[in-house]
């Protein structure tokens, strides 16, 4: 959700920000803003929009400064416009801050500061934060006429004491001008070590192009960046030190690589994504390698209970592993919505495992639901693609699941690699337990291996599915039914379609419609079917005949042959085991989101209204 960027080199910082505010648009925003430091005064140029109407604003031309810090907004509090666009300043000018987040006691912040004689200009919580650090920076500095960087760290820290909420902010000041200060909670930041020049982003692919060495600083520490050196400070203002980690993506790993757009370079993907998550756990005896959790067999044997929680996509993910889960380990499994999960009071033990899915690592409600069972002594793993991410420090083992960088706001090829992980998994911890059918567990095994081959021909139905599309994106609503693993696919299909095509759509398990969502079908109404599991086909044909009848008009996604059927349109995916055929099935129905949305000319790799990491609640 929106994003924020910093530079302090020798290079002209201006450039090196917009490419950052750019690269990161992929997020969600609404508003831009950069600030520098120019001869030691600070300059603020933001507006409503779009990262590239910067470059149209008056003095844009003339930045020159080496020390800047740059934001993109996603609106919380007040409009998106020009006033509430990000940096904010103090009063006196002295301060610059951009700020991820919500401050969420700013109202009581704002009568305090107000008192103190404060003028605010704009309706954002964020702009208590400038005013807060001049008021402590003041109330520290006295009349000592030094300019000492640790006041100004003082200052920072102080303001951030009184901040309840969440935050990444980047501050610069006139007063200080080789300086970047940078502090966080409850939001991302990293930063990036460059020789002689130094980064700050909200994630790795802002700046990958610059370095491949990343700081992440933790909630409550503050860093102090200059041009030649980084410090970092706990919450006590101590100096601790950190470690850099070398993050291996390459930065062609973010271009487009010929394709129109990210979603679809992302559907492309799958196949090597899905390898490489393979890969990264199989061994060369076939066995699979999780040694890296420390799960002792011991403790293994004491789980009664499962619980995936996550969000959309994410979540998806977990309801289609929920049933290998529970038939292989025998293990209830419950998947949970993150955002409801967190205020249920859900019954919690040491005997519960917690596994978290999160793509980007940074999701507000997984992470606030993943602190509620670390609490209640569960143990917590993490499944996510970012190295480096909130979720990989706040768990307590976490597995990455080598899908690169997934840019797309609408999730592809990180739902493909989260099942086949999980799955892997799931096998990992039946085998530990001894209790499954070793021929499922090989069969299962095998079919894994197959996953990217037929993933490849899953992807050769694109010139139907286009076709399909072309006849289809004018609909105002669309159906996807399915039973069992196909009803999961069926979920993750309509979001796809409503993410990214602004269709409506509603998923239904095939057996349930007749209980009243088949009211909604008329002639012409368009159902679409996933059938993969032989053991319910029979039952979802017929779910489908009662559509087809009240004159529905109907595509099957199946790999079964299906006699007597009177489906329009069928289109045939490969033979899978039913446990992971949602990996193969939904890969037509990305599609079909995806060449929807083209042909209403939408912009598929930024929908609006959607942010790509969500970081509030
Ligand atoms: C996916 O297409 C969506 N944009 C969204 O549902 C996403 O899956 C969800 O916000 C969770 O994100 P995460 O995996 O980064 O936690
Ligand atoms: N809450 C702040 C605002 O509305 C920051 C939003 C953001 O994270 O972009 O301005």
């Amino acid at each position: 959700m929106c994003g924020i960027v910093g530079y302090i080199g020798n290079k002209k910082a201006c450039p090196i920000l917009i490419a950052g505010l750019t690269s990161l648009e992929y997020r969600g925003y609404d508003s831009a803003g950069i600030s520098t430091i120019e001869n030691d005064t600070l300059s603020v140029l933001k507006d409503k929009g779009r990262v590239k109407n910067l470059k149209n604003l008056s003095g844009f031309n003339s930045l020159q400064g080496t020390v800047g810090i740059a934001h993109t907004r996603w609106a919380t509090h007040g409009k998106p416009s020009k006033i509430n666009s990000h940096p904010h300043m103090d009063n006196s000018k002295t301060f610059s801050v951009v700020h991820n987040g919500i401050i969420e006691n700013f109202h009581e912040l704002r009568n305090f500061l107000t008192s103190k004689g404060c003028t605010f200009y704009s309706e954002t919580d964020t702009e208590v934060i400038p005013n807060l650090i001049s008021y402590y920076y003041n109330e520290i500095k006295g009349t000592d006429a030094s300019n000492n960087i640790f006041d100004f760290l003082t200052a920072v820290k102080r303001a951030c004491d009184k901040l309840n909420g969440s935050y990444a902010i980047e501050v610069i000041s006139k007063d200080f001008p080789n300086y970047i200060i940078t502090a966080k909670k409850n939001s991302p930041l990293v930063i990036g070590k460059g020789h002689t020049e130094n980064y700050i982003a909200s994630d790795i692919p802002a700046i990958l192009e610059y370095t491949k060495d990343f700081y992440f600083l933790e909630d409550d520490e503050f860093a102090v960046i200059s041009k030649d050196n980084i410090k970092f400070y706990n919450k006590s203002l101590n100096e601790i030190s950190k470690n850099f980690k070398q993050i291996s993506w390459s930065p062609t790993a973010i271009n487009k690589n010929g394709f129109e757009d990210y979603m679809l370079k992302e559907i492309f993907e799958q196949p090597d994504s899905v390898r490489n998550t393979i890969n990264s756990r199989l061994t060369e005896n076939g066995k699979y390698d999780f040694s890296d959790l420390n799960l002792s067999n011991e403790y293994l044997q004491t789980i009664n209970k499962i619980y995936i929680v996550a969000c959309g996509t994410a979540m998806h993910a977990g309801l289609a592993v929920k049933n290998t889960f529970e038939k292989l380990c025998k293990i209830t499994t419950q998947v949970e919505i993150a955002s409801e999960f967190r205020y249920r009071n859900p019954l919690i033990d040491i005997n519960t495992l917690c596994i978290f899915i999160s793509q980007s690592g940074e999701t507000a409600d997984t992470l606030a639901a993943l602190d509620l069972c670390k609490n209640a002594g569960a143990k917590t793993i993490a499944i996510t693609n970012v190295l480096g991410s909130s979720i990989t420090r706040m768990a307590d083992n976490y597995m990455l699941t080598h899908a690169g960088p997934e840019i797309a706001v609408a999730s592809t090829k990180a739902y493909t690699a989260q099942v086949t992980l999980l799955t892997m998994f799931s096998i990992h911890l039946a085998e530990i337990l001894g209790i499954c059918d070793k021929n499922l567990i090989e069969d299962l095994k095998y079919n894994i291996l197959c996953l990217p081959d037929k993933l490849q021909k899953c992807l050769n139905t694109n010139k139907i599915i286009k076709d399909f599309a072309s006849k289809t994106f004018t609909e105002k609503d669309i159906f996807f039914l399915g039973r069992g693993i196909d009803y999961t696919t069926a979920q993750e299909g309509s979001l796809k379609l409503k993410e990214i095509s602004y269709i409506h759509s509603e998923a239904y398990p095939a057996g349930e419609l007749k209980h009243g969502p088949i009211a909604l079908i008329e002639p012409g109404t368009t159902v679409i079917t996933i059938i993969t599991d032989e053991s319910l086909s029979a039952k979802s044909v017929s779910n489908a005949q009662e559509v087809i009848t009240r004159g529905a008009k109907t595509l099957l996604i199946t790999n079964i042959e299906l006699s007597n059927n009177n489906f329009d349109t069928i289109i045939n995916i490969p033979k899978i085991h039913p446990f992971i055929s949602s990996i193969l099935a939904i890969v037509p129905l990305q599609l079909l989101a995806y060449h929807i949305a083209k042909n209403k000319n939408l912009d598929v790799d930024k929908p609006r209204n959607l942010a790509k990491s969500v970081t509030v609640e």
